[in-house]
């Protein structure tokens, strides 16, 4: 069993210093419009991927060299799995780029250091204690994102219930693209379709390996059962995806697995409705003004603050 970290690339990049200011409110966070594409889809079975076709797919980057695959849910908010962050905790040496196809854009490419946002916050699963389960972790960003073509925000649902039968399903990242076989240049983001599996199946399935694991509720599996469909090395914290009347929905975050995509052992996905709430709450705490220190306002920061530190557990 593999946790999918692990730094990849290098590059000599810096990441995009803060500008701009902080948005004042944060309300209606999981609102307004998301999932939807403007690039339109190409044919199913190549591998590499177009610009804008998954516009909310992001790089996590430590020292600007791509670690993980993460999701854009708004202007200031991102998802990845708590296993990324295995290496440092310190916001100050993360980053997150958007709107490239590349993990590795040329020195030259302007764009690519505009498209790239300085991690402010981050916020582990407080029940993510380094192994399997509760894979999830929240970014803020120190700036808001400019959105486009090629970035766009990716919808939640509180129930992805509706999905749990689909053999249409992406599954996106910069990751390994063999267990052996790290992602060649020129670095083009690459696309899988999988197919979702039942918890009942996957466990019946990882129940035969080697390795047992319980699936529960929390993960859910997808890939597909001949093998040759999955993530790898690399895609972790990165979104899978379904579409439902033109908008897409994202349904897990890349996790772990044994190998990638050995037959009868399916990918192995954080459950993003199962953290909805958690989700929800990160923002809207998080999104709370700063008191000033006037007297009840500091009573009022005082009994703020051992929440505030808990959070960041
Ligand atoms: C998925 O398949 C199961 C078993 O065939 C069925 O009971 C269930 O209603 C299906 N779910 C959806 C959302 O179609
Ligand atoms: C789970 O998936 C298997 C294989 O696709 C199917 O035979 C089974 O009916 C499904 N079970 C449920 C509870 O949907
Ligand atoms: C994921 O969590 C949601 C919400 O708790 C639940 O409805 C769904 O069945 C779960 N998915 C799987 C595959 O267990």
């Amino acid at each position: 069993m593999g946790a999918r970290a692990g730094a990849l690339l290098l590059a000599l990049l810096l990441a995009r210093a803060p500008l701009g200011k902080p948005e004042p409110q944060e309300a209606n966070l999981l609102s307004g419009p998301c999932g939807q594409r403007t690039i339109p889809p190409r044919v199913v079975g190549g591998e590499d991927s177009v610009l804008g076709r998954w516009p909310w797919q992001g790089s996590l980057r430590l020292w600007d060299s791509h670690t993980c695959g993460a999701s854009l849910l708004n202007r200031r908010w991102v998802l990845t799995a708590a296993h990324c962050f295995e290496q440092s905790t310190d916001p100050f040496s993360w980053s997150v780029q958007f709107g490239e196809l590349t993990s590795m854009p040329s020195f030259w490419n302007l764009q690519a250091y505009y498209n790239r946002y300085q991690v402010e916050r981050i916020y582990l699963s407080p029940k993510f204690v380094g192994s399997v389960s509760y894979d999830i972790a929240m970014v803020k960003l120190s700036t808001s994102v400019v959105y486009s073509n090629h970035i766009q925000p990716i919808c939640l649902l509180a129930s992805t219930l509706e999905f749990e039968n689909r053999t249409d399903c992406w599954v996106t990242g910069w990751g390994a693209i063999a267990e052996d076989k790290p992602l060649p240049s020129p670095y083009t983001l690459q696309e899988v379709q999988v197919a979702i599996i039942n918890t009942s199946m996957c466990n019946h399935l990882y129940k035969r390996s080697d390795f047992h694991m319980n699936i529960w509720g929390d993960m859910v599996c997808a890939g597909d059962p001949q093998g040759g469909k999955d993530a790898c090395f690399g895609d972790s914290g990165g979104p899978l995806v379904c579409d439902k009347a033109g908008r897409w929905y994202q349904v897990g975050i890349v996790s772990w697995g044994i190998g990638c995509g050995r037959p009868n052992r399916p990918g192995v996905y954080t459950n993003v409705s199962q953290h909805f709430r958690w989700i929800q709450k990160q923002m809207t705490q998080s999104g709370m003004p700063r008191p000033d220190p006037s007297l009840p306002l500091l009573l009022l920061s005082l009994l703020w603050a051992p929440r505030l530190l808990q959070l960041e557990a």
